[in-house]
């Protein structure tokens, strides 16, 4: 009997599907995508993708903007239930609310949010153009949704604008303290420290580099160093051992994100086999979210 990996490699054929894994996935997951990366690079190459069919291996969000980016593929999510707790802490509702407020006010909304608010943002970013597409707008006052901690990190890049934070945030990364990267930096003191966006202030300050899961990999590359303190979801621990080898990377054991944790083989083999569970956004929904998502991807 073939292996559940094996089957996968045959399927995949049969139905001119593409498999897109994050970072974060388990790493028999990253092992058998065709494409590795952070939400941003998965969102170009969805939207560039000449296959029939888009597995995507992550969270729910990641799977609705290839759909919005890329609406004639049938996209498959194995796991229709993975969602990131993050993009449920600001609805469509809570935008308006805000615009309402605010009313001089630009939206420019974290990837990490459902395609329903996306529909009332005026541009997506994600955690590797935040900085230059906040930049990149003409108004002055921009409400930043839903990540506290990237709104302040943006904040801090482009002191020229105002910046109306949100009150969401990443449970994984926000329980990264400063204190977990101290006592690493103990054992590990010629390591040299990466920082997620997504984590809180005082962490980032430790960081020798602050930036996506793609930067990290990009950084850890080039860098001269030997050793890492990573502060992210352990998951990227599998793509910087591939991308370096004989370097080595340590985490905060707790930093472990549940619902990237869900897609196994078995459910890519599923969804394959199936051609389910189907990503489905109403019409109305798409073609406003496709306006914000399409406009992050334009911005250098
Ligand atoms: P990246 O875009 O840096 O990969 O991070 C997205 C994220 O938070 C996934 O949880
Ligand atoms: Fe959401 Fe955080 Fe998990 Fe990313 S790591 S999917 S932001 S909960």
């Amino acid at each position: 009997m073939a292996s559940v990996a094996d089957q996968i490699t045959e399927m995949k054929k049969r139905r001119k599907a593409v498999i897109l894994a994050h970072n974060y996935c388990l790493p028999e997951v990253q092992d058998t995508a065709d494409h590795v990366g952070d939400s941003l690079g998965l969102s170009l190459i969805a939207s560039r993708t000449d296959a029939d069919v888009i597995v995507f291996c992550g969270v729910t969000f990641m799977a609705e903007s290839a759909k919005i980016l890329n609406p004639k593929k049938k996209v498959l999510i194995p796991e229709p239930f993975a969602a990131c707790p993050m993009a449920s802490m600001c609805t469509a509702e809570q935008i308006r609310d805000a615009k309402r407020c605010h009313k001089d006010a630009c939206v420019v909304g974290y990837v990490n949010s459902t395609a329903s608010a996306k529909a009332e943002m005026d541009i997506c970013c994600t955690s590797s153009n935040a900085v230059n597409v906040v930049s990149s707008v003409s108004e002055k006052e921009v409400i930043f949704v839903p990540d506290m901690n990237l709104g302040s990190f943006v904040a801090s890049k482009v002191p020229s604008k105002e910046i109306i934070l949100w009150n969401g945030y990443c449970p994984v990364h926000q329980a990264i303290t400063q204190q977990n990267i101290t006592d690493l930096k103990g054992k590990h003191p010629d390591a040299k420290v990466m920082a997620h966006p997504e984590c809180r202030a005082d962490v980032l300050s430790t960081a020798d580099m602050v930036g996506s899961t793609e930067k990290m990999a990009e950084y850890a590359k080039a860098s001269a160093a030997k050793e890492f303190i990573a502060a992210t979801e352990i998951g990227m621990g599998h793509r910087l051992a591939k991308d370096c080898p004989g370097k080595r990377f340590y985490f905060p054991e707790h930093a472990v994100c549940s619902v990237m944790k869900m897609t196994s083989l078995q459910s890519i083999l599923k969804a394959l086999e199936t051609m389910s569970p189907e990503v489905v956004i109403d019409h109305d929904t798409r073609e406003r979210a496709s306006a914000a998502l399409k406009k992050m991807t334009e911005v250098k």
